[in-house]
């Protein structure tokens, strides 16, 4: 039985960039509630997508929702770029907020964590985002704890968890992700995102766990029929 109250967000990294406003067309006549915009910057994240300059044309083709997930580091100068886009969500990352110095070798492992958080730098940018009417999310890595969101979760809109490293749509599911939505769950009443590996066979898991909204590159752009993929995860 499928649960109306889910979203299923499509993020447009596995859509076929040579046709993106049919895939986007497509993939919102199939019933997508959101649009995932996966801006990477080769820091943060291991690997460099789009900005501003694909996001604005994709705002003027849709009426969906569009949620700019910033896989970058200072995403704090950058914010007005994307609400100059006029996206509706900003989700970013609390990784970037780690007061540990970043050591470049570490942008090609596993993906960063964040132990040593700067929250009054943090709140303030929460803050910002709000005043501008754009939904703030807090998105956080695999191998970040998630009691780090502990003294910003009253402040937030939402929160993203990560489910695989930033960096590539396709990559597996990690299975702790379960757990990580499940104990956010308990403290958060607000939107909960899942972001990597998304299929038919987690979803209910996860949205048993608490999440309310479930992101998809891969699974839905491979799909031959969008509509049932998406009411797959649902
Ligand atoms: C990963 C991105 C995800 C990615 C999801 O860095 O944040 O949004 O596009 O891709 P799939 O659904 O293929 O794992
Ligand atoms: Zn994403």
């Amino acid at each position: 039985m499928s649960n109306n109250n889910i979203k299923v967000s499509a993020s447009i990294l596995s859509a076929d960039f040579l046709n993106l406003g049919n895939d986007i067309q497509k993939i919102e006549k199939a019933g997508a509630n959101s649009l995932h915009l996966d801006v990477m910057d080769n820091h943060l994240a291991p690997s460099l997508s789009f900005g501003p300059p694909i996001i604005k044309p994709v705002r003027s083709l849709t009426k969906l929702p569009l949620d700019a997930h910033l896989m970058i580091d200072a995403p704090w100068m950058f914010f007005d770029a994307y609400i100059n886009c006029g996206v509706e969500e900003i989700c970013f990352h609390i990784e970037a907020y780690d007061k540990n110095p970043v050591n470049h070798a570490d942008i090609t492992s596993e993906s960063r964590v964040a132990t040593n958080v700067d929250y009054a730098k943090l709140e303030n940018d929460i803050y910002y985002l709000k005043t501008n009417g754009i939904k703030p999310g807090i998105t956080i890595n695999p191998n970040t704890n998630y009691d780090v969101l502990l003294p910003i979760l009253n402040q937030v809109d939402s929160v993203l968890v990560m489910s695989v490293h930033p960096g590539f749509s396709g990559q597996s599911f990690i299975v702790s992700s379960t757990k990580k939505v499940n104990n956010i769950r308990n403290s958060f009443s607000g939107d909960i995102k899942v972001d990597g590996g998304v299929n038919n066979k987690n979803a209910k898991l996860l949205t048993g766990a608490g999440a309310t909204t479930l992101i998809s590159a891969s699974y839905l752009f491979s799909a031959p029929d969008y509509k049932a993929a998406i009411d797959s995860l649902r």
